[in-house]
């Protein structure tokens, strides 16, 4: 099945026990393959890191063909959260781009814009005084057709919940619909946490 899908994970990996439910994640998938995203932006409250461990929580974007995630990862192995941008995992090979340590329970500023001509995306992270950019070359997978939908309803509606495994709330999802573009703006997810 062909999809274009935000993904929003939190995953809780332990490298002792590996349980089934050590995986969470909403995804919003657009109606058709032929409504790319041309924009995801966000601000990211990171949670209160308790210890090192193996720690992930990234919003990002799928591509059309499955082929890998377009995100930023928020990154707990060190004790130390580290977020910073990236194109998991191959094809094509890209380096990882620059990051930062935001702290706990900061706020972290997100945009992925695909540039308006050339082959790059732009990544922006901005956290307190700390800011990075960084351009990747993933114009040709999501977006070489038309981003023409207007349906809205892939907004709206409640995401995905992976296996049903999350507690989590949603606040303020709109759609607004304006030459042919879609924009889906919700005010707040807050995942609170494993069922
Ligand atoms: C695309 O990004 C690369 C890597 O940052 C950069 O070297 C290149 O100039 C960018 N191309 C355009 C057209 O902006
Ligand atoms: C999107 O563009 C395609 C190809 O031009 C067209 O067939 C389709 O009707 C358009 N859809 C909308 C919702 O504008």
């Amino acid at each position: 099945m062909k999809f274009l899908s935000v993904l929003i994970p939190l995953a809780l990996l332990s490298s002792q026990t590996v349980h089934a439910a050590n995986w969470y994640f909403l995804r919003w998938n657009t109606p058709s393959s032929s409504a790319q995203f041309q924009k995801f932006s966000m601000q990211m409250v990171t949670p209160t890191i308790q210890k090192a461990g193996v720690y992930y929580l990234w919003p990002g974007l799928q591509d059309t063909g499955n082929t890998g995630v377009y995100q930023e990862v928020l990154d707990g192995r060190s004790g130390t959260w580290w977020i910073g941008p990236g194109w998991c995992c191959s094809n094509p090979s890209l380096p990882w781009g620059d990051g930062f340590n935001p702290g706990n329970g900061k706020a972290v500023d997100i945009t992925m814009t695909r540039d308006a001509s050339g082959p790059n995306w732009t990544s922006i992270l901005t956290s307190g005084s700390n800011s990075v950019t960084n351009k990747f070359p993933l114009s040709y997978k999501n977006f070489n057709q038309v981003m023409n939908t207007t349906q809205t309803a892939w907004c709206t509606n409640a995401p995905e919940n992976y296996n049903n495994a999350m507690r989590y709330t949603i606040s303020g999802a709109k759609a607004t619909v304006s030459g042919g573009t879609t924009t889906c703006q919700i005010d707040q997810v807050v995942m609170e946490g494993p069922r």
